[in-house]
């Protein structure tokens, strides 16, 4: 099977997780091709994604940047955040929304080894192809979070990780009682690269995280923080793993850098 084929199989396996997100009428796969009743049609990417955007992506991140988080996050960087999100979950079929590149999301379901199902979705073209090129067995999915390809009551969590959230959207796709895992940045988040650039402060988290409170029911919140070894070959990576530093160079070479994240857990 090549990766088309196997696309459209994991999709037909999950199809009931999907919705048509022009009339919102259900999905259907034949071969590989997707329809709905009122004959929208989407393409399946020889890549192994699944497209329902079909525009340009509205985002600054491209390609090279989502290569870059690929290499610094299989690296390690975010290995204590995926151990800790990994103990939160206890349910099975995850979305990723705002996924990029994947690999949060491939990482925390190589803790379930088969049990977990997972489906990741972002608007950006460039980071579904990544996310597609490194994880395969993962559906993942170009399309817009404000009005995503799913149906309603679908999704045991949901990961909402250093992205952009539609509570709205997130209450409709969790089933009853999921739980919604938003990760945001604290003050210190990649602060050795941040003192590097002229005028860029602290991240302050407070309206992101009450909001999320104001949403959602809280159910708990966890900080994570520690210092990063930076292993040798990785620092150009890190540095380009983030729009804060286009058209910059470093002024010095990086060694550490400090993550520095809340995890909040809410449900619906
Ligand atoms: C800082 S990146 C984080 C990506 C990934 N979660 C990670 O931590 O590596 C933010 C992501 O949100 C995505 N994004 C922004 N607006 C979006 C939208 N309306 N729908 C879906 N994804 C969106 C971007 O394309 C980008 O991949
Ligand atoms: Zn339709």
């Amino acid at each position: 099977m090549n990766k088309k084929e196997w696309t459209a199989q994991l999709l037909r396996d999950s199809q009931s997780l999907f919705r048509c997100p022009i009339c919102h009428g259900n999905l259907t796969v034949n071969g590989t091709v997707v329809r709905c009743s009122s004959q929208h049609l989407f393409d399946i990417a020889k890549k192994g994604y699944i497209n329902f955007y079909g525009k340009p992506s509205p985002t600054d991140y491209d390609r090279e940047l989502f290569e870059s988080r690929y290499q610094v996050i299989q690296n390690g960087m975010y290995d204590p955040l995926h151990q800790k999100l990994a103990e939160l979950i206890d349910r099975e079929i995850i979305l990723d929304i705002g996924c990029g590149e994947g690999s949060h999301l491939a990482n925390i379901l190589q803790h379930y080894q088969q049990q977990g199902r997972g489906v990741g979705i972002d608007i950006s073209k460039d980071g579904i192809q990544t996310a597609a090129k490194y994880h395969p067995g993962i559906l993942w999915t170009v399309a817009d979070l404000a009005n995503s390809p799913f149906q309603a009551n679908s999704f045991d969590v949901l990961l909402n990780i250093l992205s952009p959230a539609n509570y709205q959207e997130f209450r409709r796709l969790a089933v009853p009682g999921g739980l919604i895992i938003k990760v945001i940045p604290r003050a210190y988040y990649l602060i050795e690269i941040r003192e590097q650039l002229q005028g860029n402060r602290q991240y302050v988290n407070d309206d992101t995280s009450a909001h999320f409170r104001k949403q959602l029911q809280m159910v708990k919140q966890k900080t994570i923080q520690y210092k990063w070894d930076i292993p040798s070959g990785t620092a150009e990576h890190l540095w380009r793993m983030t729009p804060l530093t286009w058209g910059k160079s470093k002024a010095r070479p990086l060694s550490q850098i400090t993550v520095d994240l809340d995890i909040l857990v809410g449900k619906v």
